[in-house]
Formats: structure tokens, C-alpha cells, sequence
């Protein structure tokens, strides 16, 4: 397995990350400056979670940066071991408990044309940080979040399905939000339906049924969201996917968002409007660790 120099004492506390399948301190990493991640955004990034060393659905991320990355020309073939290398880098990081694994992959250095070329030597980088699950009462609190009303997605753009380096519209979304009093905003596109949060995707409880915005709408399906579909379909209780104006939520009986490291996390306002039952969301999310557990036992 390629990885770097012997891992130190414990008296060299060091965050490592794995560079192009090495394994070295963060503070020596070096990418060059012309690198197209750097200068463009190109490139393509997932965070994952990783419980007790091992990554959840790490085949269906590694699916989704394949395709992503056949998408725009980068290549991308993690070899077999793959796994062993993201397990020794939570290993050097001494991350035994809960950990965001984030994988990052750029064109590499920039050779002149201004197009998707396809690029010999692409960059990889992988990092993992520890990570706290929210407390059974933030849990229940659920987040605050807000309608964004003017920065919109774009489902024409090309790239709303890819989860590219290029991070800005998100960011910048969820620093209004923040300034607003808020820590997450849902995303409209411009035709003013439902997208996806800043960092999420999103469902709701509306009249009995849950929904969730189709993928037509402009948003990056995440993996979470399509697991929580595969386990509905497999139930005989599909989510509808729909096609729905902000308005709608006003009157859901019960709204949360899904990501890779929340998984499923309640909402409990949106802008003037409170959120209070749990009852639903609660029974998915069970579910759904049940479901992760039967693949990825805690152990
Ligand atoms: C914009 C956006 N939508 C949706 C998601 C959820 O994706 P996943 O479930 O794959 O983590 C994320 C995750 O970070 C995201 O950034």
C-alpha cells in the first residue's frame, strides 16, 4: 500500500493526510500553485463518515466522484486498496470513534487550455477530522434555517448533480444565512421551486406523505437521501420526489434534512415558522441506522 514515511512517536501529535496515496503531516503537504483545484475549482470532493475506522457507504461515494469525475475528465480508478489506506490515515489521526473522512480530487496542475482536458496526473487528497454527532437534545431541537430568496440555484448550470470544489454559491448562501441569525438556508431555483440546503438535502412531511425535490429541480443528490429512498422504495412507502414553491412548507407537518455525517437531523424552523413534531422523523431515522448498522456494525 502506497503510503509515507513510518508514523513518529506519540509525542509528535501531527494531523496527517494522504496526498496523492501518501500518508504525510499536514504541515509538510505540498500541492504546486498551478494546481486546477487551486485556480479553478476543478475538481470534486465528498465527505463521508467514518465510525471505528471504516468509512459508511464508501462504494457509493467512491461511485458518485467515478462518475463525477468520468463527467468532467479527471481520472479516477482508487485502487483496491483504497480503504486500507483511508483506515491507516484514521489510524495516524488516532480517530477511533466517529471521523469526516473528505476526499479531494483535482485536475492537478494546469497545462494551458482552458478546458476540461484530460489531465496524466490528477491530485488527490484525503483528510479526516473528528467529528461529533449532535446531542439527543440538539437533535430534538432541530435546525433553524431560512428561505435564501435571492442567490438561486441554477438547474440549467451543468453542474448542479456534481459536488465540485467550487464551493462559493454555498458558502456564501450560508454566510447570509448566518448574518440572518440562521444556521442553514434552503436553496430555490430559479423558477422558485425547492432545491436543497447549503451543506443537505431535504424532505417534508406534508399531508401524510413524504416528499422530497426531484433531481430535475438543480440539486446534488446526495447519498444519504438516496439510501433513505432505496430503504422507502424497499418498505413499500416511497417518498414522492416533487417539484414544490417555498410556500408549501409552511404547512408540513414535519421537515428534516439529510447528510452524510447528520444523516437525518429535524428541522425545527423555517424563518417564522416552528417545527415542533418529531414523531416521523424520529421513526426514519431509526430505520435508517438500523439499516446502516446491518451493513457497518458499531463494533
Ligand atoms: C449542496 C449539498 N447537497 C446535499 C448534500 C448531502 O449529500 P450527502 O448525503 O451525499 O452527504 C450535501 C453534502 O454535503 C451538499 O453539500
Amino acid at each position: 500500500m502506497p503510503t509515507g514515511t513510518m508514523k513518529p512517536g506519540p509525542e509528535k501529535a501531527e494531523t496527517w493526510v494522504a496526498v496523492n496515496g501518501r500518508i504525510v503531516p499536514e504541515a509538510e503537504a505540498c500541492l504546486t500553485p498551478s494546481d486546477r483545484g487551486f485556480l479553478y475549482g476543478d475538481g470534486l470532493f465528498e465527505t463521508m463518515k467514518a465510525r471505528h475506522g471504516r468509512v459508511d457507504f464508501l462504494e457509493k461515494h467512491l461511485d458518485r466522484m467515478r462518475e463525477g469525475a468520468r463527467d468532467l475528465a479527471i481520472p479516477f480508478s482508487p485502487a483496491p486498496s483504497f480503504p486500507a489506506l483511508i483506515q491507516q490515515l484514521l489510524d495516524w489521526n488516532g480517530l477511533h470513534e466517529t471521523a469526516s473522512v473528505k476526499i479531494c480530487l483535482s485536475r492537478g496542475t494546469h497545462k494551458g487550455p482552458l478546458s476540461l482536458y484530460e489531465s496524466a496526473e490528477p491530485t488527490l487528497v484525503i483528510f479526516a477530522r473528528a467529528w461529533e454527532e449532535p446531542d439527543p437534545d440538539r437533535w430534538e431541537r432541530g435546525l433553524e434555517i431560512t428561505v435564501e430568496k435571492e442567490i438561486r440555484q441554477n438547474r440549467f448550470s451543468g453542474i448542479c448533480h456534481l459536488k465540485t470544489l467550487n464551493y462559493l454559491p454555498y458558502l456564501l448562501t450560508r454566510t447570509r444565512a448566518g448574518h440572518a441569525g440562521f444556521e442553514e438556508a434552503i436553496l430555490l431555483n430559479g423558477e422558485g421551486s425547492l432545491c436543497e440546503c447549503t451543506a443537505a438535502n431535504i424532505f417534508f412531511f406534508r399531508q401524510g406523505q413524504l416528499e422530497t425535490p426531484a433531481a430535475s429541480c438543480g440539486l446534488l443528490p446526495g447519498i444519504t437521501r438516496a439510501v433513505l429512498l432505496e430503504i422507502l422504495d424497499g418498505n413499500g412507502t416511497p417518498a414522492r420526489e416533487v417539484t414544490r414553491p417555498a410556500e408549501i412548507l409552511a404547512a408540513c407537518e414535519e421537515i428534516f434534512v439529510t447528510n452524510s455525517l447528520l444523516e437525518i437531523m429535524p428541522v425545527g424552523r423555517v424563518d417564522g415558522h416552528h417545527f415542533p413534531r418529531r414523531e416521523q422523523t424520529r421513526e426514519l431515522r431509526d430505520r435508517f441506522r438500523s439499516f446502516r448498522n446491518t451493513l457497518y456494525s458499531d463494533a
